[in-house]
């Protein structure tokens, strides 16, 4: 039987296909390659290149393998470009796991987990954030992922498929071997922007905002390693084969580093000059994002072993510096 991994292209699934076939599992990976990477998935999975909204294409993967359960990190993920075009993000995120679910009903696949976001939760109540705070997300991003975990509550009702939802963080870091690591274009995550600053691929790095209510005036984040985010997947996979109930938990370090933090700790990572401006607040920005992780360190047994920042920096920075320009650009364009 064989787990199947949707999105197993992108930088967040690719490690977990990693991660998979280290613990001896047998992996399918699905991917349309919109954002994901050939070169990001690991040789001993058998690929399908496909769009999960093609029910058509999925429902032949099924057929073809013996699916045991689903991991889903298939989605668009962009705040910023959620706000411009979020029927794009209904379209991919949503319906994509509508034809998703469709697909697994039919062929009889009862356990599935999947990304969510603190996007969710939009401007928190109060930090740390458990899973008990509302969610009311304020980007079609986050409100997308929140309408895929609606989607699984009522399906799960409907035919017993059980599901995990894992609400992420800041997720950073690259697997330790740098084999894999983060590819995005275009590049709008915090770390990737500072180390590719350190390596004079960009000028500067701009702070978006240095009036906020904190120490020094610059957001704070939760950043969680996407090696410990990912053993989180399996532990979740593991829940679920026991027979446990749907549940949601969220996935951070449960610490906070503002952005000029983040910049001083790559400054002493890298030995290099980041050289920085001060831009205005980035529209729709929380001011602090900090998860409470308690309930999946007690419920699955979670224990995240690359919590401090230096180390989430010095992974990602053994990446980039590396593959500078990530995976083969050139074959791209
Ligand atoms: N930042 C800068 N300059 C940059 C890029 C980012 O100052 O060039 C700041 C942001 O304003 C923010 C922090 O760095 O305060 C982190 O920004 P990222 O873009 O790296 O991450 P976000 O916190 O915006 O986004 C993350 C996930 C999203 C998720 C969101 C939930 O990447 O998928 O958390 O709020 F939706």
């Amino acid at each position: 039987m064989s787990v199947l991994v949707l999105g197993g292209a992108g930088y967040i699934g690719s490690h977990a296909v990693y991660q998979l076939i280290d613990q001896g599992e047998h992996v399918v990976v699905v991917d349309n390659l919109e954002t994901g990477h050939r070169e990001a998935i690991h040789h001993e999975a058998t690929f399908y290149e496909g769009d999960i909204r093609n029910v058509d294409f999925l429902r032949s993967v099924f057929k073809k393998e013996a699916i045991e359960s689903v991991i889903h990190f298939a989605a668009n993920s962009l705040v910023a470009e959620s706000m411009e075009n979020p029927l794009k993000y209904f379209d991919n995120n949503v319906y994509g796991t509508q034809v998703l679910l469709k697909a697994m009903v039919e062929h009889d696949v009862k356990k599935i987990v999947f990304s969510s976001t603190a996007a969710t939760f939009g401007e928190p109540e109060s930090v740390p954030i458990t899973e008990l705070q509302q969610t009311n997300p304020t980007n079609p991003y986050g409100e997308s992922k929140l309408m895929m975990e609606k989607l699984m509550k009522w399906t799960e009702k409907a035919y017993g498929i059980k599901y995990v939802a894992l609400r992420y963080f800041n997720v950073a870091g690259a697997r330790e071997t740098a084999e894999i690591g983060e590819d995005h274009f275009p590049e709008t995550h915090l770390i990737p922007i500072i180390l590719q600053t350190a390596l004079k691929k960009r000028a500067h790095v701009t702070i978006f905002g240095v009036d906020y209510d904190t120490d020094d005036g610059t957001c704070i984040r939760d950043y969680i390693h996407v090696e410990d985010l990912i053993q989180a997947h399996l532990l979740a996979l593991d829940y679920l084969r026991e027979g446990n109930p749907s549940n949601v938990f969220n996935l951070g370090s449960s610490q906070g580093f503002s952005v000029k933090q983040m910049i001083e700790t790559a400054k002493e990572v890298t030995g290099r000059d980041i050289p920085v401006k001060m831009g205005p607040r980035r529209s729709g920005d929380p001011s602090i994002l900090i998860a409470s992780s308690e309930k999946a360190k007690k419920v699955l047994g979670w224990t995240p072993k690359r919590t401090s920042v230096s180390k989430i920096m010095l992974d990602a920075w053994k990446w980039h510096s590396s593959h500078q320009d990530g995976y083969k650009k050139e074959v791209k364009k």
